[in-house]
């Protein structure tokens, strides 16, 4: 068994492993389900366009941050903090981050349960003959529905925490290793199907034609977000992944390649889910929706559709697992080596927790559909509030940490393996997460509530 203890913590054995474990965080349903409503309800390819511009100033300078935290310290978030900054406040970030992690788990958790829900109807074949405002029809009424998508949501959370108990290298590395390349081939499929169907250029052109008229001060606030939801950054995910990273890992290779993958992964959903959505005639503003409407839609509409659309759902299951397995990680290292559990206990205390919030937003649609905030069910405070403020500000405490207190001269240690790795990029790194990253995130906080106006 690969437990964490503090004599001889648990690691990532390659280098590909790193990657395709870092990846498996990153790549889930925030580049299948998430980027491709956000972009729908934001008018298209201004956001995309923003939303790149952020990946690349912000998005991997924050993760290199957090791998840098993680492998000095080799400790949980808060642990980290608290190793490197002893006796300074900066700890509160690390619990920024597990508060984050509770949150993003428990709205997380059901959209992956909705994955079931359409393995299922895949295979009854449920799917079949229906028009996509009956596809529509069918989602929102299950959605609605009291007794599946709680059974579903427990599996999942069930599935979770076994893979978690049983350790990183066991769990973790060995499932991301050979699904997520496999994921990669079906959406390249659906690509190709959405892009000849009948009407489909519409879909490019919302897609990829920017009009920044589209553009509001909320619109760049969800930008961010998404940005940081989608890398898995900002509440010290990879915090936890860097503290398992070999001392002989680049990190900067490392915090580019799962940038690139992640990316990559969403604009493809976006190139398989708009065109059919417009082709289809769904509103590409449909919302948490967006993507289980359409999905089936196409599936109808391909030679090998049952099967295709099976597959699909099984790995998109898996894809959103090795991305909920690694924020129940951040939970269960800190409850191990901050409040001394053992790793089992501290799993099961950790997800029958989160269930409980997980639940309330699984009926958000159903029972609880009249508690609301400012309009927005309970899911969508958590799924808004987790994305779009916790994670930008965790990163921008994050980068304030590496640039102005932990500083140079040690980052470059830590990148560079004492002297043996190369690390040329450094001179921009350390600029950007000293200048560039912290602005341009205090800029868009304060643009969007209206301090200021850009
Ligand atoms: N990055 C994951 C996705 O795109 O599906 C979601 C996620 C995982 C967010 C881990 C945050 C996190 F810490």
């Amino acid at each position: 068994m690969a437990n964490i203890d503090f004599k001889k913590r648990d690691s990532f054995t390659s280098k590909y492993g790193v990657i395709a474990a870092a990846a498996g965080s990153a790549i889930g349903l925030g580049n299948i389900w998430r980027f491709p409503y956000v972009v729908g309800e934001n008018g298209g390819g201004a956001f995309l366009f923003i939303y790149l511009a952020f990946i690349f100033a912000i998005g991997i300078p924050v993760m290199l941050s957090e791998f840098t935290i993680g492998r000095s310290a080799q400790l949980n978030p808060y642990g980290a903090f608290k190793k490197l900054a002893p006796g300074k406040p900066w700890y509160l970030v690390g619990l920024m981050g597990v508060g984050a992690a509770f949150m993003i788990l428990a709205f997380y958790t059901a959209v992956a349960g909705w994955t079931f829900e359409y393995i299922y109807q895949s295979i009854i074949n449920g799917f079949e003959g229906k028009n996509s405002n009956e596809l529509g029809v069918m989602f929102d009424s299950f959605r609605e529905s009291s007794f599946r998508p709680i059974l579903w949501f427990a599996i999942f959370m069930f599935l979770t925490s076994w893979i978690v108990i049983s350790g990183i290298k066991n769990g973790i590395e060995k499932y991301a290793k050979i699904l997520m390349p496999l994921l990669l081939v079906l959406i390249i499929v659906l690509c190709v199907r959405s892009i000849t169907l009948p009407g489909a250029s519409a879909g490019l052109k919302f897609l990829f034609k920017p009009d920044f008229s589209k553009i509001t001060t909320n619109t760049v606030l969800q930008a961010l977000g998404q940005a940081f939801f989608s890398l898995s950054i900002g509440m010290g995910t990879l915090i936890t992944y860097g503290s398992y990273i070999s001392k002989k890992n680049n990190l900067g290779n490392t915090a580019v390649s799962v940038s690139l993958a992640d990316t990559f992964i969403a604009i493809l959903a976006g190139v398989a889910i708009f065109p059919a959505v417009f082709a289809f005639g769904i509103a590409p503003s449909a919302g948490e929706g967006l993507v289980y409407k359409t999905l089936p839609a196409i599936f109808q509409q391909m030679p090998g559709g049952y099967i295709f659309s099976l597959m699909f759902f099984i790995l998109l299951g898996v894809a959103a697992l090795t991305s909920t397995i690694s924020v129940l990680e951040v939970i269960v290292a800190y409850f191990v080596e901050e409040l001394g559990m053992v790793r089992k206990k501290a799993t099961i205390v950790a997800s029958l927790s989160v269930s409980v919030l997980g639940i309330l937003s699984v009926m958000s649609w159903g029972a609880l559909k009249n508690v609301t905030l400012f309009g927005e069910n309970i899911f969508e405070i958590l799924n808004y509030t987790s994305a779009n403020i916790l994670l930008p500000l965790g990163g921008l405490l994050i980068v304030a940490f590496i640039g102005w207190y932990y500083g140079g001269a040690k980052t470059k240690a830590e990148l560079s393996n004492n002297g043996t790795l190369k690390a040329k990029y450094f001179p921009v790194f350390i600029f950007i997460i000293k200048f560039i990253a912290p602005i341009a995130i205090a800029f868009v906080f304060l643009n969007s509530v209206g301090i200021i106006k850009f």
